[in-house]
């Protein structure tokens, strides 16, 4: 694993955002997550609120939370402090919160997203990056006020540079601090002269990972792990650089 000889701080954390929703926050956050677990690291991952729960047993199931639940090592029992608010809709969650007339603001979910001192947590939002997430927030609230670095997944096709340079620009206007950006790529789609990855690092200054077309799990997390230091530590929440 790739550390560069960069001794970990005792806890951080990073905030996994995208482009748009269904590109892979959930699948790349379980990598880093399932990373920092076998680091030794205590893991905290957080999906504060989550829409589209279906019924299981009767209750309402987050999937996401869940998935990050189970990729952090943590039982059943703990998905409550994963996620907190489950909401019904498969809608934005600020309207399917309002549609079961009990809105939703920023301050509860940066109280759900709360963590202990000594863990490294991995926060999942709900759709992009400008998704609304409650009555007075968008998920780019929620990563600022939380303070953790942010890594940016996006689906690796035709026209993924324009919305990753509008993420980057929005995140950079509000100082928040870009560890990598992730181009998943769920699915053929490539004309062979593309190259996103190539162009987004030469545009952005960032570091860009991309990964091969439909990579299981496991080499998702090899080479998250031997890619970008950033990754895999990042710095501490409210450090510049
Ligand atoms: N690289 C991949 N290969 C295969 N399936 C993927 C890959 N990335 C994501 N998926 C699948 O695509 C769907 C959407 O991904 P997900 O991580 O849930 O997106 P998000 O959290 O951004 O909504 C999920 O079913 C997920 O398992
Ligand atoms: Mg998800």
């Amino acid at each position: 694993m790739s550390t560069s000889g960069v001794p970990l701080p005792r806890a951080g954390g990073l905030f996994v955002t995208a482009t748009d929703t269904g590109v892979g926050k959930t699948f790349i956050a379980c990598s880093v997550a399932r990373i920092w677990r076998a680091r030794g690291l205590k893991v905290a991952p957080r999906k504060p609120v989550e829409s589209g729960c279906a019924l299981r047993e009767g209750q309402r199931f987050p999937e996401d939370a869940a998935l990050l639940a189970a990729a952090a090592g943590l039982p059943p029992e703990r998905l409550p402090e994963v996620n907190r608010y489950r909401l019904a809709e498969p809608l934005a969650p600020d309207l399917a919160a309002r549609l079961e007339g009990r809105p939703l603001h920023l301050a509860e979910l940066v109280a759900a997203s709360a963590r202990p001192a000594d863990a490294w947590r991995i926060t999942e939002g709900a759709g992009g990056l400008y998704s609304p997430l409650c009555e007075d927030g968008l998920n780019a609230d929620l990563a600022e006020a939380l303070g953790d670095p942010v890594l940016l997944v996006a689906e690796d096709r035709l026209g993924t540079l324009s919305g990753c340079l509008l993420a980057l620009e929005a995140l950079d206007r509000r100082g928040l601090q870009v560890v990598a950006v992730v181009l998943n790529r769920r699915r053929p789609d490539a004309h062979p002269a593309m190259d996103n990855r190539a162009e987004l690092a030469r545009r952005s200054g960032l570091p860009v990972l991309g990964l091969p077309e439909g990579a299981p799990a496991l080499v998702v997390d090899q080479m998250l792990s031997a890619s970008s230091s950033s990754i895999v530590s990042p710095p501490e929440p409210g450090s510049t650089g």
